[in-house]
């Protein structure tokens, strides 16, 4: 079968590297993918990354892939990203009669959507903090002020990672609600809000390979957002992950299947638009149980790449099968061990950096399974590889435990090199302070 992955950053080089090792490919390609994947698929010039607030544009990008797709017969594509599922990639692919991976546009509202994924949890029972969604400024802020701090101004619709405000005075809260509604700050992702409840809790991302009807949970995951150690400073899109992510049990696994996961699916099925793809759950355990902090319709970046290294199955028998509604057929298998991936980043990010730095070392991990250096954001130029974006390499290890884990993908970080590297020296710490 011939395989397309859409995406250019870790979490696809991770995807990529998984395929790569099934028997199933014939051959693999990635649009546009990034010097790491460049062994393993062939990388094709097309891109679909425009956000979806510019739909014309994006919707180009889609017809053209499409029209590659249908050329070179892809029995299977997989999304990376969210703004090509929001932007309706997968409606624009199922209408060709190609198999793909990933929610319609209407079920990625999960993720494109707080007010229809709040509205949606409040309408099954699903646990989650308390909210009001607003697009007026006064009524949110006169709700703001009764409410108090601490509490959560979020951009409705997509916003890179910037949607959310964790507010400890009534004065920020007003503030983020007056530069989203009246100030346009976020553009149109920001013209709706919901205020919500401040959650205390231990953070956990978990994983539900979805056909519409049945699913199948991955290794609970941890990431870590912020990007100094000890989760200090701004948000960023990830400085690094771990799993197994103790704080998730079993009990917590199985609670989190029964009384979210299997409500929610259900529910997208009753409104007509069942959910096939990733459902991706960003949860807190609170002392009452586990709630939903958000939904995200696709793979999270970094957690895929400690997910696919910990994960058995054939990834094509896997994703085939939940394009074709069979997954109640599929056994699925994950290693018992530990994963840890290390961002290394540009210095500056997540604000301003440069970029174009000539990256070192990286060739002594080449023909590792354990330790894997997925690609993030790197180019090439006259047969270097260059630092090309905030975040720039994955370093990934697997080891028996974490400990071991962790202690193998920072020796890893220390042979590779380029300036202004910025990397945190304290994933996985949560779980390490357990034991
Ligand atoms: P989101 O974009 O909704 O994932 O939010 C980004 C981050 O803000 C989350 O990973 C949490 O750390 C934090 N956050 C969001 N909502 C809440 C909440 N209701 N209570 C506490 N923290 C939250
Ligand atoms: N790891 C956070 C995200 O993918 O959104």
């Amino acid at each position: 079968m011939n395989v397309l992955v859409v995406g250019k950053g870790g979490r696809e080089h991770a995807l990529v590297w998984k395929l790569a090792q099934s028997q199933r490919i014939d051959k693999l390609y990635v649009a546009p993918g990034n010097p790491g994947m460049a062994s393993l698929a062939e990388c094709v010039d097309i891109r679909v990354d425009t956000p979806v607030a510019k739909r014309e544009k994006l919707a180009g990008e889609i017809d053209r892939l499409v029209a590659f797709a249908q050329e070179q017969q892809i029995g299977l594509t997989v999304v990376g990203p969210d703004d090509a599922l929001a932007g309706g990639i997968v409606d624009r692919f199922r209408a060709s009669g190609l198999a793909i991976f990933g929610p319609t546009e209407a079920a990625a509202r999960i993720e494109s959507s707080k007010v229809f994924a709040k509205e949606l949890m409040e309408r099954v029972g699903v646990p989650t903090a308390r909210h009001q969604s607003f697009t007026d400024s006064q009524t949110a802020c006169a709700y703001i002020r009764e409410q108090g701090a601490p509490i959560v101004v979020k951009a409705s619709g997509l916003a890179a990672g910037k949607g959310a405000v964790v507010c400890h005075s009534v004065d920020q809260a007003l503030a983020a609600a007056h530069d989203m509604l009246d100030e346009g700050t976020l553009g149109g992702a920001g013209h709706h809000i919901v205020v919500e409840e401040y959650m205390v809790g231990e953070e956990a991302s978990l994983f539900a390979i979805c056909d519409g009807e049945h699913f199948i949970t991955l290794t609970p995951a941890q990431d870590h957002k912020p990007i100094y150690d000890g989760d200090k400073g701004p948000n960023t899109g990830g400085m690094g992950a771990y799993a197994p992510a103790p704080v998730m049990t079993p009990a917590l696994v199985r609670e989190a299947e029964e009384r979210i996961i299997r409500p929610v699916l259900d529910e997208m099925r009753r409104l007509g638009t069942p959910y096939q793809g990733v459902l991706y759950c960003g949860l807190m355990c609170t002392e009452a149980g586990v709630k939903v902090v958000e939904f995200n319709a696709r793979f999270g970046d970094p957690e895929c790449q400690i997910l696919m290294p910990l994960l058995k199955t054939d990834l094509v028998d896997l994703l085939t099968a939940a394009c074709d509604g069979l997954l109640d057929q599929v056994q699925v298998e994950c290693a018992p061990d530990a994963a840890v991936c290390v961002i290394l980043a540009s210095d500056g990010y997540p604000q301003a950096y440069e970029k174009g730095f000539e990256i070192r070392g990286l060739e002594a991990f080449a023909d590792r399974d354990d330790l894997v250096v997925f690609h993030a954001g790197t180019a090439q130029r006259n047969g270097r590889v260059i630092t090309d974006g905030g975040r720039v390499l994955c370093v990934t290890a697997t080891d028996a435990d974490l400990q071991a884990a962790v202690a193998k993908a920072y020796s890893a970080v220390d042979q590779i090199a380029f300036d202004n590297a910025y990397c945190r020296r304290d994933i996985a710490y949560r779980a390490l302070g357990r034991a």
